[in-house]
């Protein structure tokens, strides 16, 4: 797996990362997802510079331009519910791209263990188009493993690229682990270590809840 970390650059991604964390900036929900969406923007133009392109020529009202257009087909696959905002931030770069939910989350077996149930899955084939799995959180890393495995039975994708905001470092080791080796990783920022309930310290806390308010 290719990791792509953008921790150290210094751009205007880190404002929008600070702005997620901060815990009275957060409260704001409308700032809040909009900012989890500049953020896809930021990742996905990134993300860009490796799909493919073609040259192909583009009239104007004065002439003619050739200009190298992308020719991925992709199908981009979120987690609800919190990844939707990141969802809507790649696809407004992104544009075209076919989109793929599934719902994934933690069935608590105890206070400390948990599995992950997927349920809903909506897509269209992945049959060698390219597939980007939008997940703010990448914490434990098993729902995004058990999100892979769930959408491959709708065909196998050519590459897989991950986009996350913030990520643990044991749930990037533990998707290295589990996704093939051409997969990318889109990573705004990766902090150490994971609390006993599987949270991101320091993180951002809930990102579900900061989107769009608790759930019971
Ligand atoms: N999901 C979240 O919303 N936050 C975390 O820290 C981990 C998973």
């Amino acid at each position: 797996m290719t990791i792509h970390n953008f921790s150290d650059d210094l751009s205007i991604l880190n404002k929008f990362i600070s702005e997620i964390r901060d815990a009275t900036i957060q409260k704001d929900m409308m700032r809040f997802r909009r900012n989890i969406e500049r953020i896809g923007e930021i990742l996905s133009y990134e993300l860009s510079k490796t799909l493919n392109y073609n040259k192909k020529d583009v009239t104007t009202p004065l002439g003619t331009k050739t200009m190298n257009l992308p020719t991925n087909e992709i199908v981009l696959c979120s987690i609800l519910r919190a990844g939707l905002p990141l969802h809507h931030g790649i696809l407004n770069y992104l544009d075209g791209t076919e989109s793929a939910f599934i719902s994934a989350y933690r069935k608590h077996i105890d206070a400390t263990n948990f599995e992950i149930k997927v349920e809903y899955f909506a897509s269209p084939t992945l049959e060698n188009k390219t597939l980007i799995l939008a997940d703010p959180m990448l914490a434990t890393g098993q729902s995004l493993v058990a999100t892979y495995e769930a959408i491959l039975k709708n065909g196998t994708p050519k590459e897989t690229h991950i986009v996350a905001v913030i990520g643990a470092q044991e749930g990037v080791d533990f998707i290295q682990d589990h996704f093939p080796e051409n997969t990318h990783l889109w990573i705004s920022t990766i902090d150490d270590t994971l609390n006993d309930k599987g949270y991101i310290v320091p993180g951002l806390g809930d990102a579900g809840d900061l989107c769009f308010g608790p759930k019971l």
